[in-house]
């Protein structure tokens, strides 16, 4: 079935329904999800989203405080937008009714996180990222120019190489179409065509054996942009948060957020000693780079599973006021974190590279676009500064549809795009090949490529993968399109791009860190 749209918005997390809220008012939006609306990063965010609030602080300390942490890899333009643009979204988001807490003078109740030098973080309790995507989500189902697609899984987008003999009639750089998408419901895949294609489909957590990123975290985006020869960069940054909940299998990693930190808690070893002014002056709240590798280091040195993150001497009313979540969640566990240290590990939670997109969110590919995590856009540079992320997908969906509005006037559907052809093809015999080879790209990826690396390491990942990457690839062609399968290729060629990239890095920097070049360069490598 052929399906026509201005604008196709694969992802319904805060970069794709902002995308949607604000694109409606120029054409018909298609929003695609590939399971329900609010199964997203978006909906687990805890800490809050960082924006300039009040004096003391100002924008130059935000976009300090942004670049040190980026470790001298971020792009300056990107962060100035950024950070100069956040008010002016945050006050959308109040308009599309989310709720920030307040203090009892009636002034936003700021937060502060690891490698922020003032108190800016906006926060909705300790369940922000639900707050905003509830929010969003209400707006959006009274859009009547938005049509949603729940359980759509975006399989390809759609380029001149889907063409075939009409691609040489077309080809002046690559251009994309719209998406070959699957109804997982009905098993039908549907072409959807569209003058304009938006890409946040998030992060890529699953590629790693633990996450704190929901089970829809795979790297399609990314894996799609790669397949038809986009532009992908810095994938070897790859962001462990330092503190998630210590509960050996469970998935996701419950995350206890960094504004904890901010609070008062402080990170100790087992036997209570504290340990993080031996790698920072800031301690614990120093930025997340340096205090997942701290973290990870006392943890080899003392043969122990995790660290503590010890909140006790803080007052438990107050507390559990700021973090009644958190307080849940660990009590559940019979952990009470007004009287108990609550134990924590680095965990995989976020991916600083992505899809290259300029200042407007555009990638290499015309008239596609992304925003949000699946994007690079050098905001972070080789780490990014918590509570980032949230403003960042924000501000660059606004830039993406005021670029975008100018391609749907000038833009016509491509009508020469050939429905779907999966002749020739059966269900796979077995679907414990798939599961099977899932666990094992897990398993590379955690055990060579995780926060401290080599090459020998990183080699070594590489061979594993390749012989995955083959298995698949055949079994792909023999078999009839599934969710599973297609997450399958997406993080294989995610965990392929962080390994190549990590390989090419000859220098230590942010989060990519090698025993082979422990130092980092003066020029970037
Ligand atoms: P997401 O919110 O992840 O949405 C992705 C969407 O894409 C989903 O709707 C999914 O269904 C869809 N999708 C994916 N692939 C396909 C496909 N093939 N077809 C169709 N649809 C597809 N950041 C902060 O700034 N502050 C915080 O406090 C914070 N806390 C966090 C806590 C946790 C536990 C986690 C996991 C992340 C946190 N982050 C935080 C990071 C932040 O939440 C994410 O980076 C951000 O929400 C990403 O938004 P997004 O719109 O790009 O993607
Ligand atoms: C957290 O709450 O610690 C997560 C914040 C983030 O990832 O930006």
């Amino acid at each position: 079935m052929v399906r026509k749209f201005d604008f196709l918005v694969i992802g319904s997390g805060i970069a794709g329904i902002s995308f949607a809220l604000k694109a409606s008012q120029y054409g018909k939006v298609a929003l695609l999800s590939k399971t329900t609306l609010d199964e997203s990063n978006t909906t687990y965010a805890q800490g809050g989203i960082a924006t300039v609030m009040y004096e003391p602080d100002n924008f130059e300390k935000h976009i300090q405080d942004t670049l040190i942490a980026g470790d001298g890899h971020c792009d300056l333009a990107s962060v100035e937008k950024v950070v100069n643009e956040a008010p002016t979204q945050i006050k959308e988001l109040l308009g599309w009714g989310v709720d920030f807490d307040k203090t009892e003078k009636g002034l936003f109740d700021l937060h502060r996180e690891g490698g922020h030098s003032e108190f800016r973080i906006l926060h909705h309790k300790d369940n922000t990222g639900y707050e905003i995507q509830q929010s969003l989500i209400q707006k959006v189902r009274t859009d009547k120019n938005i049509e949603i697609f729940e359980n759509f899984f975006a399989i390809e987008i759609l380029t001149q190489h889907h063409l075939g003999d009409v691609v040489t009639q077309h080809t002046s750089g690559i251009e994309c179409y719209g998406a070959y998408v699957l109804n997982n419901q009905s098993n039908h895949i549907h072409t959807f065509l569209a003058k304009v294609t938006l890409l946040a489909t998030g992060g890529i957590g699953n590629a790693y054996a633990t996450t704190t990123n929901p089970a829809i975290a795979t790297g399609d985006g990314i894996a799609m942009v790669h397949r038809a020869r986009g532009v992908i960069k810095d994938m070897e940054f790859v962001q462990f948060h330092p503190t998630g909940l210590f509960q050996p299998g469970q998935r996701p990693t419950y995350l206890i957020t960094e504004a904890i930190r901010g609070y008062g808690a402080v990170l100790r070893c087992k036997d209570g000693q504290e340990f993080m002014q031996k790698y920072d002056k800031r301690g614990s709240l120093a930025p997340r780079d340096i205090v997942a590798r701290a973290i990870d280091n006392e943890m080899k040195i003392r043969g122990h599973e995790f660290v503590y993150l010890d909140v006790t001497d803080k007052n438990a009313e107050e507390t559990k006021k700021h973090f009644p979540n958190i307080y849940k969640k660990c009590l559940e566990s019979g952990i009470d974190i007004t009287k108990d240290m609550i134990p924590v590990s680095p965990i995989q939670h976020y991916l600083c590279g992505g899809i290259a997109v300029d200042l407007n969110g555009r990638t290499s590919i015309k008239r596609l676009y992304a925003a949000g995590e699946c994007s690079c856009t050098g905001l972070h540079g080789a780490n990014r500064l918590a509570s980032n992320s949230l403003i960042e997908a924000i501000v660059y969906a606004d830039a993406a549809v005021k670029d975008a509005v100018n391609e749907i006037e000038r833009t016509r559907f491509n009508e020469f795009i050939p429905n779907w052809n999966d002749e020739g093809t059966k269900l796979p015999e077995e679907m414990v090949l798939i599961t099977q080879s899932f666990r094992e790209v897990e398993q590379i990826m955690s055990t060579y490529v995780g926060i401290v690396r080599s090459n020998l390491r990183l080699k070594r990942a590489m061979s594993r993968l390749e012989i995955l990457y083959r298995e698949t690839e055949n079994l792909f062609e023999r078999s009839v399109v599934s969710r599973e399968i297609c997450e399958l290729r997406n993080v294989i060629s995610v965990a392929y791009l962080i390994i190549k990239h990590a390989l090419r890095r000859k220098e230590s920097r942010g989060l990519h860190y090698t025993i082979d070049y422990p130092k980092r360069m003066k020029n970037e490598t």
